[in-house]
């Protein structure tokens, strides 16, 4: 009798440890300070790029039919973006302004899936959130974007950083922001849980995402100290990321991150 209470009371507990485990596992482990992995003037270069290259690619219909799909990806990224820019220590005019960037980039990116002229009266929107002044203090760890759009942008930006690699000395701040941008969407997936295959696996996931943007942020420091070998050894560091998550989250995935 004693035995079947004890193991009553066992099973109990382990059932409140495992809830319990399970309640906190969902939540989004506290960040590092965005300077540490990515820096707000490498992030507020890349949004202004971004926005100027959908800006380029708006200017005619044609290039918008060819392009939508870049359109859409690249207006998932600058809220991604924005978010991360909001949140930061580092104060920009974009942290003020990112309430308002956030909602216009998702705006674009929706206006693009419809058509041309939605999408340039959507990018209006964004060019002109970029000198509002809001209230940053409301923004958090949340989605902001999808999952799978990212995840598309993620080897482009990967394919051009290592593609710049070769030419380290004179493309070396164009490594920063671009390991920025990577570290960013890196630390801004980890609120896409859901969107996985296998949102149970919350631990694991924040651990990729974690070690995704911690190698990104080396990438980053070492372009700013011109260490082309700290750079190869960061990148390489980075490609395993890739690997070890989508060894885990996305198999489909594997051997295709070059
Ligand atoms: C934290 C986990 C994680 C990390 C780290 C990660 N990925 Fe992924 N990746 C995914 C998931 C999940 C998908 C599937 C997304 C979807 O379609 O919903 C994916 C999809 C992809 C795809 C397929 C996109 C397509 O067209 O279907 C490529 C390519 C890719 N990732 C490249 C990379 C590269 C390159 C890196 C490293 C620089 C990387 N990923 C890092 C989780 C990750």
């Amino acid at each position: 009798m004693r035995r079947v209470v004890l193991t009553i009371g066992a099973a109990i507990g382990f059932l409140a440890v495992n809830i319990g485990m399970t309640a906190c596992g969902a939540d989004i482990p506290p960040a590092p300070k965005a300077s540490t992995y990515a820096p707000a003037a490498d992030l507020v270069k890349a949004v202004d790029d971004y926005i100027a290259g959908i800006a380029d690619i708006l200017e005619s219909q044609e290039d918008f039919k060819d392009l939508q799909a870049k359109v859409i990806k690249d207006a998932e990224t600058i809220a991604v973006l924005a978010l991360v820019l909001g949140l930061h220590d580092e104060n920009t005019p974009y942290k003020a302004a990112a309430p308002a960037l956030i909602k216009a980039a998702r705006e674009l990116s929706a206006a693009a899936a419809k058509d041309y002229a939605s999408a340039k009266k959507a990018l209006g929107a964004l060019e002109a959130a970029k000198s509002s002044v809001g209230d940053p203090n409301g923004l958090k760890w949340e989605k902001v974007a999808s999952l799978k759009e990212l995840m598309e942008q993620v080897p482009l930006v990967n394919s051009r950083l290592k593609r710049n690699m070769r030419r380290f000395e004179r493309q070396a701040e164009v490594i920063a922001v671009d390991s920025a941008v990577i570290a960013a969407i890196a630390q801004g997936s980890m609120a896409n849980l859901d969107e996985t295959n296998k949102p149970e696996n919350a631990e694991q996931w924040f651990q990729f995402c974690a070690a995704m943007r911690d190698a990104a942020a080396q990438i980053n420091k070492a372009a700013k100290a011109k260490d082309a070998a700290g750079a190869e050894k960061a990148v390489t560091a980075l490609a395993k990321t890739c690997d070890d998550c989508h060894a885990v989250f996305h198999p489909e995935a594997l051997g295709k991150t070059e």
